[in-house]
C-alpha cells in the first residue's frame, strides 16, 4: 500500500475503516497476482470514503478516469442511487477483463460501464450533469480532465482527484507527471468555481465541490 504515513498508523485507520467485502478482498489478492502494477488500486480507506462521498452526494451519474482492475470502480457503484451509473474509462483491455469478471459477481455490477479509449475522448461524449467524478490516470492530463469535467458538473457535485502529493514530490518536482501534478493543484487551488479539501491520506486526495 503506498502511504505517506508511518505504515502502522496507515494500517491502524484501515483496520477502523467499514470493511469492503469478501469480493473485495478477492479481487486485492488477484490484482497482486496477475497484474505488474497493483499498487495503483486504492485501498479500503480510499475505496470506503469513495463510496461514502457517491452516497453523501446521491448521484446518479458518476464519472471515473481510471478502471485499472475495477475495485474503486465498484466502491463507487457501491454508493450510488438505485437507478445511478458509472461510466468508467480506461485504455487496457487487460486489467479491465480481471474488472468486468470481479463487476459480474456484484448486486451493483451492472451500474458499472466500462469505455475502452483514451478518456479525453470518453469525457468528451458525456453530457452530463455529472454528480461525481474521481480523477485517477494519466498524470499529464488531470487538467485537461478537471476542465473537461467541471463545466459538465452539477452543482454541489463533487471531483475526487487521487495521487496530489504524489508521494512528496509535489515538494521538488523533477519529472513531468511531478510537474503535472504540481500544475493541476495549483489550478485547482486558484479555481474558482469549486470549494476544495487536500487530505493527505494514503498518496493525497483533493475533494472539491462545485460551487
Ligand atoms: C492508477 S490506475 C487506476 C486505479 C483504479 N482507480 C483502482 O483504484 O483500482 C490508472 C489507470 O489509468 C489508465 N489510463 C492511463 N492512461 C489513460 C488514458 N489516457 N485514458 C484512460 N485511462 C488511462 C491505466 O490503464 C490504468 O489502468
Amino acid at each position: 500500500m503506498l502511504t505517506l504515513l508511518d505504515p502502522a498508523i496507515e494500517h491502524y485507520a484501515h483496520e477502523h475503516s467499514t470493511p469492503s467485502g469478501a469480493l473485495f478482498d478477492e479481487l486485492r489478492k488477484v490484482t497482486l497476482a496477475e497484474t505488474e502494477l497493483p499498487q495503483m488500486q486504492v485501498g479500503r480507506i480510499e475505496g470506503q470514503l469513495l463510496t461514502l462521498i457517491t452516497r453523501l452526494t446521491r448521484a446518479t451519474l458518476a464519472v471515473e478516469i481510471g478502471t485499472f482492475t475495477g475495485y474503486s470502480s465498484l466502491h463507487i457503484a457501491m454508493g450510488l442511487e438505485p437507478d445511478g451509473r458509472l461510466i468508467t474509462c480506461d485504455i487496457d483491455d487487460e486489467t479491465t477483463k480481471i474488472a468486468r469478471r470481479f463487476w459480474a459477481q456484484s448486486p451493483v455490477g451492472d451500474k458499472i460501464k466500462l469505455e475502452l479509449g483514451p478518456a479525453l475522448d470518453t469525457l468528451a461524449g458525456i453530457s452530463g450533469p455529472i454528480d461525481l467524478a474521481f480523477i485517477d490516470a494519466d498524470k499529464e492530463n488531470y487538467t485537461n480532465y478537471w476542465d473537461i469535467l467541471v463545466p459538465k458538473m452539477r452543482k454541489g457535485g463533487v471531483i475526487i482527484a487521487d495521487n496530489v502529493l504524489w508521494s512528496g514530490k509535489v515538494l521538488d518536482p523533477q519529472e513531468t507527471s511531478d510537474k503535472a501534478i504540481v500544475e493541476f493543484n495549483d489550478h485547482v487551488a486558484n479555481d474558482p468555481r469549486v470549494d476544495q479539501v487536500m487530505l493527505s491520506v494514503r498518496d493525497g486526495i483533493t475533494l472539491a465541490r462545485i460551487i
